[in-house]
């Protein structure tokens, strides 16, 4: 026999639990557009690797220790000696490279559905926060297993928050603790991925959900004339919607657990100050910016960096047209377009950037820029 009956009573004499059953059940049988479909699993999806990301984060800091002594060693304990260390490890690292990927995705195709307009500005300026915060997460993590590549990733990514004129080298020193990236930097860092960040993005989360839920999801209608979704029409959220995002999840968790047997993270060499490794490079989804960076003088590029950044938070306030079918807004598909392909190729090119490759039997050096320079054979022979 079921327990709840006998639970319901027991609240029932306490509490109005009447009143939050119909809330409940309003939630979840609140019918959605009759457009909802694939591509409006990627916001659940975002939120899954959120909580990934928190389950698997606390998991880590029982063994991780972060001080310049012991982060390392504290991480290649947790590889080799701690009961499914890698399992947890693998999880965390990969949940943040797809957090990122579902969100990009996600913001993408709100952009291309209209669905920033009018009335869901702040929906949109939430979620630009939190991506802003996504990315941070992701820098400020990177760092913290303190070997080569992060800590020289570190000191090259903090080094660009010097170019701001004025109080460049003052937020510089703030973020590194110091002079350099050194031990300050570590907990620094510790501090604002296992705290600030998680509380932040907790409540910007809310907020964003909050308000889709009380605004509904958008449809491809004009703004203005959009009308609230009748009981019986449109598409339930349970069980249609949800069964959607659960076979999708099942995908998720099969992509996730195949990256990290088929890709293990590895953990590279111990950080060290007096070394500097080649080719240094940001995580991918800072390689579009980085490679930009790399044609401006550096404060000049810090502008060119920021600008559409700052576009992506205004948008909503700039495209003002009430149009949101895709078909009737094509300059608007035209810029997202332009912008997507343009970050695919500066991220192409600071990926390829420093590095060698061999074309059609002949050897190349890549320099900064991603220009070719053709290696000599005399040249080639040396380098064996
Ligand atoms: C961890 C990050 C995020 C989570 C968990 C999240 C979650 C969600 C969910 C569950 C929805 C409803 C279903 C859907 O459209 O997929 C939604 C809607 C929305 N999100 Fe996000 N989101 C995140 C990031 C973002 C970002 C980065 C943006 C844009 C910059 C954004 C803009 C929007 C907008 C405009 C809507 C309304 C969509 C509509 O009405 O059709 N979100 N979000």
């Amino acid at each position: 026999m079921s327990i709840y009956p006998k639970i319901r009573l027991w609240l029932n004499d306490r509490y109005d639990v009447a009143t939050v059953e119909q809330f409940v059940d309003s939630q979840i049988h609140k019918p959605l557009p009759k457009e909802t479909g694939f591509w409006h699993t990627f916001g659940s999806l975002s939120l899954f690797l959120f909580v990934n990301q928190i389950v698997t984060g606390v998991l880590l800091m029982i063994y991780y220790r972060p001080t310049t002594n012991t982060a390392f060693e504290s991480v290649r304990y947790i590889m080799t000696k701690a009961h499914f260390g890698w399992l947890i490890r693998g999880l965390h690292a990969w949940g943040a490279t797809l957090m990122i990927l579902c969100v990009l995705i996600h913001m993408a195709r709100t952009f291309f559905m209209g669905a920033y307009k009018k009335p869901r500005e702040l929906t949109w300026v939430l979620g630009v926060a939190i991506f802003g915060c996504t990315v941070t997460f992701g820098f400020t993590g990177y760092l913290l297993p303190w070997n080569q590549l992060s800590y020289w990733a570190t000191t090259v990514g903090t080094e660009i928050t010097g170019a701001i004129p004025w109080a460049g080298q003052y937020l510089k020193t703030l973020l590194r603790g110091g002079e350099g990236v050194s031990g300050e930097t570590l907990a620094r860092f510790y501090v604002l991925h296992v705290v600030i960040l998680p509380w932040a993005l907790t409540g910007l989360i809310a907020t964003h959900l909050f308000l889709m839920r009380v605004q509904g999801l958008a449809t491809m209608v004009r703004f203005g004339e959009e009308k609230p979704i009748e009981k019986g029409h449109g598409v339930p959220f349970f069980p249609h919607h949800v069964l959607k995002e659960g076979v999708i999840f099942c995908l998720l968790i099969g992509a996730l657990v195949t990256l990290i047997v088929l890709l293990p993270v590895e953990l590279g060499e111990k950080a060290d100050p007096f070394v500097t490794p080649e080719g240094i490079k940001p995580e991918w989804y800072f390689l579009s910016t980085y490679q930009l960076l790399k044609y401006f003088p550096k404060t000049i590029g810090l502008f060119v960096s920021l600008i559409p950044q700052v576009l992506l938070l205004l948008w909503p306030f700039i495209d003002r047209s009430p149009e949101r079918n895709p078909h009737r807004r094509l300059w608007a598909l035209g810029i997202g377009v332009v912008a997507l392909v343009a970050a695919l190729v500066f991220g192409l090119l600071g990926y390829i950037s420093e590095t060698t490759i061999t074309w059609r039997g002949e050897k190349y050096e890549l320099d900064v820029y991603a220009k070719p320079h053709k290696v000599c054979p005399a040249e080639n022979g040396n380098a064996h």
